[in-house]
């Protein structure tokens, strides 16, 4: 018996020692992810397990790296030389990968996460769908994450991924937080027990045969998402018909209604620049044959033409199954998927054949007579629409892969094979995106229809790549109406969508006007908006912007500047707020709508600056809390302006952009001290502009005057000459 006890305290002090052992070195069961490559001065990538079957999100990227910029940049130092990476694969076919953080870290990002932009301590499942309930399930899910560090981690690899940030501590870790007694003795102070103890680590998790992560270090937070966008191809430039105002019809609108509606938009002098029908164009629908419902449309070919010559373009909504109707359905069906949507066929567009029978058919029909782009519908979920997992292709692409990849698969496909190919740019939608999508001309749009969501989106968007349209169907009432119009008129694309609801922009009366005016403006700011993207294509910088890629952005009184620090801030990353409903619209206008929680009256935190009211220029505050209400600002949105920003802008708003061409400049310059701007310009509408065939503006103001250089001359001027130089301060 004594013996017996002697063996088994002897085995537990061995099992003891053994379990310090594990402890003392932490991690053992993983391998260090050592063998990175450096892509470019900050952005590193890594194999882990065998990638040559696996499919990456950059594949689909629309334009190859713009590594001629990235090589300029900086060369920040890797961010886990002292806590490296590691990886493990399961033997059940699951690979693990373990990127450090501290519990003190933020992490923002993922992809078009519609509930916010925190990502801290959370579990999601990227996995593109319809935007449900939140849990990374989303048209959208980017496996892309900031770190309020100075870093960014992108696991370029088109699977589902499960990631767990700061969540699931492993016993082996040397960071985890002291565990507490959860119903201590009242005379014990102790900490407040958490039921979610922080883990210092994001996991990411997927069943592959590899998994590449690319790692992006900057000079701070902007920085690191302009590599990201710079290693996508750059953001895309649009054509400037396509920063005008989108208005979609009744889905089951003809011809002739069209034109009616078009003439009712003059008549109530309201701007229009796109039109796009809605399901009915179509000889038949869900599933689509693509081919014009004639008895809709007699002459397409003829409407188009008309239409163009009044500067109005034409989008075509469709979604990619393919009816038993269609012309193409025969050649198609070989190439298609096991599983249908809506009864229609699935094409698998990683195979070239799939792809010339459609964008023949979409050039021939639909491209080549002057429709200038899609809204691609329905390639995001839900489960029970779309096919399952199981589903095979013939390509041997496996039906998760094409879950992930589906949206991007057919940005790519029309862009390189029918717009680039015929040297025409588009600025389209699509339902679903992922990975490396930047330098796709194509914005998001979802169903969800919650005002905070969609202000939200364009936060969400502007970190990972991603244009958004938070657009308007309808409301309950006019001041529904105008906040709803006041933050479509602020964000990437502007679009009434009244595929369904038939409304008006004249809705309700008693905005009308203001409505006319929102509008007005974003036409007014077209040079502005349109620089803001072409630095969004050469140098990778967001047009709209989540207000924690913004320097100096803090809620205390006072700038906290980050101290540089090799342990705990590389970077000297400045203090960020996550604010998910205020943002950056360009370089210098900061925008904080009003929505339905906050109809009348709300807070906007002006970051560390003076910053100026665009309508009066009066000075509101500088790194300060400010309270605004709408009656004070006469109804209008709220926007704020930089110090020393100078804003060009049309001297008067144009009812389409075909009348900006020529149009004479006005430029505001905010506050007391001189300011510059730049003006990019080019063609608006080829992609001749990639040839160098574009021109910048570069303008100085102080003292009340202004000095204009043009400091590229590679193209025709696209907006008039400076008439008016006003100074807003007060
Ligand atoms: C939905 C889409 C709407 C509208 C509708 C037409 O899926 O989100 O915007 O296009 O289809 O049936």
């Amino acid at each position: 018996m004594k013996l017996a006890r002697t063996l088994i305290f002897f085995l537990s002090v061995q099992i003891c020692m053994l379990a310090n052992t594990v402890n003392a070195s932490g991690l053992s069961d993983l391998v260090e992810a050592k063998d990175w490559q450096t892509i470019s001065p900050g952005i590193w990538k890594i194999e882990l397990g065998d990638m040559s079957n696996e499919i990456r999100y950059t594949d689909f990227a629309a334009e190859p790296p713009k590594l001629e910029v990235l090589n300029k940049k900086s060369s920040p130092i890797f961010p886990f030389n002292q806590n490296p990476a590691r990886y493990i694969q399961n033997n059940d076919g699951r690979i693990m990968v373990y990127i450090p953080t501290d519990l003190t870290e933020t992490i923002y990002g993922y992809g078009l996460q519609l509930d916010g932009i925190d990502k801290s301590r959370t579990v999601l499942d990227l996995k593109v769908d319809h935007w449900g309930k939140g849990n990374g399930k989303t048209h959208a899910p980017v496996p892309f994450y900031i770190s309020s560090k100075g870093y960014g981690v992108f696991f370029n690899t088109a699977r589902y991924i499960k990631v767990y940030t700061q969540v699931g501590n492993r016993k082996d870790a040397n960071n985890n937080p002291t565990p507490l007694d959860r119903n201590p003795l009242p005379e014990d102070k102790i900490g407040e027990w958490d039921p979610q103890p922080g883990a210092g680590a994001v996991e990411a998790s997927l069943i592959a045969d590899g998994v590449e992560v690319i790692i992006i270090a900057g000079d701070n937070m902007l920085d690191i998402v302009s590599r990201y966008n710079l290693l996508s191809g750059g953001g895309a430039l649009p054509p400037l018909w396509g920063l005008g105002f989108w208005n979609r019809v009744h889905a089951e609108h003809n011809a002739d209604q069209v034109k009616a509606d078009i003439a009712e938009f003059s008549k109530y002098n309201i701007p229009l620049d796109v039109v796009g029908l809605e399901p009915g164009w179509q000889t038949k629908s869900y599933p689509n044959t693509f081919e014009w419902q004639t008895k809709r449309f007699a002459d397409p070919e003829g409407f188009t033409k008309d239409l163009l010559k009044q500067n109005i373009y034409l989008n075509l909504w469709q979604n990619p199954y393919i009816s038993p109707e269609a012309k193409i359905y025969d050649k198609m069906y070989p190439l298609s998927g096991s599983h249908m949507v809506w009864l229609g066929i699935v094409p698998d567009y990683m195979l070239p054949e799939a792809r010339k029978i459609i964008t023949d058919q979409h050039w021939n029909d639909h491209i080549s007579i002057g429709i200038s782009g899609y809204k691609i519908d329905e390639v995001d979920g839900f489960d029970n629409w779309l096919w399952p997992d199981h589903a095979t292709f013939p390509s041997g692409t496996p039906g998760e892969v094409m879950r992930q990849t589906y949206g991007l698969q057919m940005q790519k496909m029309m862009y390189q094979d029918i717009f680039k190919k015929h040297n025409t740019r588009t600025l389209s939608m699509v339902r679903a995106s992922n990975g490396a999508a930047a330098s796709h001309p194509y914005a998001l749009y979802s169903d969800s229809y919650d005002q905070l969501e969609y202000i939200t989106g364009i936060s969400a968007a502007s970190l990972s790549g991603l244009l958004w349209v938070p657009e308007i169907r309808s409301a309950d009432n006019g001041r529904e109406w105008l906040m709803r119009f006041q933050t479509t008129a602020f964000s990437h694309l502007a679009q009434l969508n009244a595929w369904s609801s038939g409304t008006k922009p004249w809705e309700f009366d008693d905005v009308t006007d203001d409505v006319r005016d929102v509008l007005n403006l974003r036409m007014q700011l077209l040079p502005y908006l349109y620089t803001a993207f072409a630095d969004y294509n050469q140098k990778g910088i967001p047009p709209l912007r989540a207000m924690l890629l913004e320097q100096n952005f803090s809620t205390k009184s006072e700038v906290i500047k980050g101290t540089l620090d090799s342990e705990d801030n590389p970077y000297a990353t400045d203090e960020v707020v996550n604010r998910n409903d205020q943002y950056m619209f360009g370089p210098s206008i900061l925008v904080a709508p009003f929505y339905d929680k906050f109809p009348e009256e709300r807070d906007v935190l002006l970051p560390v600056g003076n910053w100026y009211d665009f309508y009066s220029g009066e000075l509101v505050g500088n790194g300060t809390k400010i309270t605004i209400t709408a009656k004070s600002l006469d109804n209008k949105i709220p926007l704020y302006v930089k110090e020393s920003s100078v804003i060009p802008m049309l001297t008067k708003a144009v009812i389409n952009t075909g009348e900006a061409y020529g149009h004479p400049l006005e430029l505001r310059l905010y506050g007391t001290n001189s300011g510059t701007v730049r003006i990019y310009e080019d063609d608006g509408k080829t992609f001749d502009y990639q040839k160098g065939n574009y021109r910048i503006r570069e303008i100085t103001v102080s003292n009340g005057e202004f000095d204009e250089v043009i400091s590229k001359n590679g193209s025709k001027a696209m907006f008039g000459k400076i008439e008016k130089l006003r100074i807003m301060t007060k």
